[in-house]
């Protein structure tokens, strides 16, 4: 896997892995592995980009298991949007196919974090009850983290249990088994957590990606991704583009739009120029900190 140095693998995982089929087997096995310790799953999607952030073969791997779905980072898209999308994944929940819940969140924050232990009791309740009907000892509610990289399962793990988890793994001389942390009563997190890949089938998906930062510009040129998320913005929030930057109106095409954006910053080259990358990098930074307004890029369909 190649991944920096300064984060390893099974621990915090930098958003620059490059995924190649070797690293995905073996990260479907670690997660194969680690799913058979736990009663349900916390399936980490970017709320922003539900879809395209969701590993492409999560239910193969999932079968069954039930899973609460959350979407992180939901201070970042669309109230609204975050709403619609819970009640489609709540939808699928099926006793045949696995029990889903959804709930959105802001790992950073640790908004809708509270009603997160109830959830999570409540989709292994049957289950649990069952247990104790055939006469085990009833024993705490076990749970993992899974996402792709970059997603927020670092900021989760440390928001739920309420401790620096990732980073106290990652010193030497500590334990690195893995381990059980509760994080309520009856409640327990497998504190590393699983890491998936996301899909790559089609460019925009990519574009997707890129934009949010779920994979870093140096993969896909940075101005692509920036004339890709200025034209869904120029549709979405016209108004939040020119009132951030300034401007009378918005141009006919994101390619002017960004000219524009980078005369109003200054960002010039030697010869007086646009830097159009570095205007590129700006605008990506101001929409994946917020600043471009609360704009999700993907939408559930209608029906
Ligand atoms: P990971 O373990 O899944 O790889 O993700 P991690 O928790 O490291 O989070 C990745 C970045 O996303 C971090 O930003 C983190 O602060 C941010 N983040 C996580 N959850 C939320 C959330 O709910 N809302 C918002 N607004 N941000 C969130 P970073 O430290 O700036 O990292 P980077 O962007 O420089 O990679």
């Amino acid at each position: 896997m190649n991944i920096n140095n300064k984060k390893k693998l099974g621990n915090t995982t930098p958003s620059s892995i490059q995924w190649f089929p070797g690293h995905m087997a073996k990260a479907r096995r670690l997660v194969q592995e680690n799913l058979k310790l736990v009663d349900v799953v916390i399936e980490l999607l970017d709320a922003r980009i539900p879809l395209s952030s969701r590993n492409p073969m999560i239910n193969e791997i999932l079968k069954k298991k039930p899973r609460l779905v959350v979407l992180n980072k939901a201070d970042l898209a669309d109230p609204l949007i975050n709403i619609k999308w819970q009640q489609t994944f709540e939808a699928t929940d099926n006793p045949e196919t696995g029990r889903v819940a959804s709930i959105a969140v802001d790992a950073v924050k640790g908004k809708g974090f509270a009603e997160i232990p109830t959830l999570l009791k409540m989709l292994v309740a049957e289950q649990m009850a069952r247990l104790v009907a055939s006469g085990r000892r009833s024993r705490p509610v076990r749970c993992m983290v899974l996402g792709i990289p970059n997603v927020g399962k670092s900021s989760f793990i440390n928001r739920i249990s309420r401790r620096k988890v990732t980073e106290t793994a990652d010193k030497p001389g500590v334990t690195k088994g893995k381990q059980m942390i509760k994080i309520h009563k009856d409640l327990e997190l497998l504190d590393t957590p699983g890491i998936l890949w996301p899909k790559f089938e089609d460019v925009e998906v990519g574009l997707k990606l890129a934009a949010t930062g779920a994979i870093k510009e140096q993969i896909i040129d940075v101005e692509q991704v920036a004339l890709y998320l200025l034209a869904v913005l120029m549709q979405v929030v016209p108004e939040n583009l020119i009132s951030r930057y300034k401007l009378n109106e918005l141009p006919s095409g994101a390619g002017a739009l960004l000219t524009q954006i980078g005369a109003k910053r200054g960002l010039l080259r030697s010869g007086g120029t646009i830097d159009s990358t570095k205007t590129a990098v700006l605008v990506l930074k101001e929409y994946r900190a917020g600043m471009l307004g609360r704009v999700s890029l993907e939408s559930p369909p209608e029906s």
